[in-house]
């Protein structure tokens, strides 16, 4: 293991000499300020509505390296060339009276959801409740949304989905219901602040200041969103095909070459995190991880580009490394990997479980 040096960057980065400089200058130019926060991952991160709840901080005890240059820290996905977002005349929402009604089938932004999933509160935590609340929890109502309700376990994925590959539908912006909707877990974003720190043996990796819950969702894995045929661009453009892969994912939770929506036929969008990303660009990968990537989707209209959100599948301890694998179980076809050993990364995550390779 390689000797911990006494450097310790707070929330620092290379340019932080800089936005000093350009403090003291004192608003010298508006052109200035911007041209700092392109290039200051501090500022960037600084920016972010979270900083003062959950504030996101970089350090490096190993040795010198800074966060890549070429980098920069984004709060939401950035539609890239050729990807739009539903026409304001395709939105719709659920029209849901209180909020409480968006945890049953009758509420429309689960209505595509399958009535076999739908399940009762067996495993929802009652202790707590008052007697009427209790009577109100009609067992004639099947529940159809993602989360616990009450009790100690509210606002976390119900166990059942921690292993399945189902996607999450949340109310959003367009929907009747109120902020407070118990169904809008990742549209309130993180709320978990995370430290980027410097690996002994895997660059970069991400670990939580403070515990998480099994089933918590912990942050959105962003970047830009690209075409299928942008995304084979810039794997050929990669000096080794695969290592693009590491930050490429496909938004195919609904691709469909039979669907009636020429956006649903595929080939997918692909999200590159590469360049522009939240800290899950830096999370690294484990055969035995502790988080798992689920597809969520806000207004139906957007399926194509629905969000990628990460979820906790065990308790999680402060200060713990937070992992997800990167092809969340499916092993590479044998007959393609022969011969090509010496192109594949090692797998350095430790686990009983290790499939020995990242791909
Ligand atoms: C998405 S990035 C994660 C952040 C990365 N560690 C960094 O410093 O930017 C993926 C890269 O991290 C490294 N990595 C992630 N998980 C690893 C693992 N389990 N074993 C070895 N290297 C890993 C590999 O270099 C991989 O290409
Ligand atoms: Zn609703
Ligand atoms: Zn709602
Ligand atoms: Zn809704
Ligand atoms: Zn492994």
């Amino acid at each position: 293991m390689a000797k911990i040096k006494a450097t310790h960057i707070r929330g620092a980065c290379p340019m932080q000499t800089k936005v000093f400089r350009g403090l003291i200058r004192a608003k010298s130019s508006k052109q200035d300020n911007k041209d700092e926060k392109e290039n200051c991952h501090w500022c960037q991160l600084r920016s972010f509505p979270t900083h003062k709840t959950a504030p996101i901080t970089v350090v490096n005890e190993i040795d010198s390296q800074t966060l890549p240059q070429n980098f920069r820290f984004i709060n939401g996905v950035v539609l890239g060339t050729g990807v739009t977002a539903a026409d304001l005349s395709f939105r719709s929402g659920c029209t849901c009276g209180q909020d409480e009604d968006c945890q049953y089938s009758g509420c429309l932004c689960l209505a595509d959801l399958d009535q076999d999933e739908a399940s009762d509160d067996a495993d929802d935590d009652h202790s707590g409740l008052d007697s009427a609340t209790r009577a109100s929890l009609s067992p004639a109502r099947k529940k159809a949304y993602a989360y616990h309700t009450h009790g100690h376990k509210a606002g976390l994925l119900r166990s059942k989905l921690h292993t399945s590959k189902l996607p999450l539908y949340e109310c959003h912006q367009g929907c009747a219901c109120s902020p407070d909707c118990p169904n809008r877990v990742v549209e309130r974003g993180r709320t978990v602040p995370l430290q980027i720190f410097r690996t002994p043996d895997r660059g970069w990796g991400v670990r939580t200041q403070e515990s998480i819950k099994k089933g918590q969702f912990v942050d959105r894995y962003l970047g830009e969103v690209i075409t299928s045929a942008e995304a084979d661009r810039r794997r050929d453009a990669s000096v080794v095909y695969h290592r693009k892969d590491v930050y490429l994912f496909a938004l195919d939770k609904f691709t469909d070459p039979q669907s009636l929506d020429a956006r649903l036929k595929g080939p997918p969008l692909e999200v590159d995190g590469e360049f522009m990303s939240g800290p899950t660009r830096f999370i690294n990968h484990s055969c035995d991880p502790n988080m798992r990537i689920f597809a969520r989707v806000g207004d139906h209209a957007d399926k194509h580009i629905h969000d990628l959100a990460l979820f906790a599948i065990k308790d999680i301890q402060r200060a713990e490394e937070l992992t997800f694998d990167y092809v969340d179980g499916a092993s590479g076809d044998s007959e393609e990997l022969e011969g090509k050993i010496e192109d594949m990364t090692k797998c350095l995550c430790g686990s009983s479980k290790c499939r020995r390779f990242l791909w």
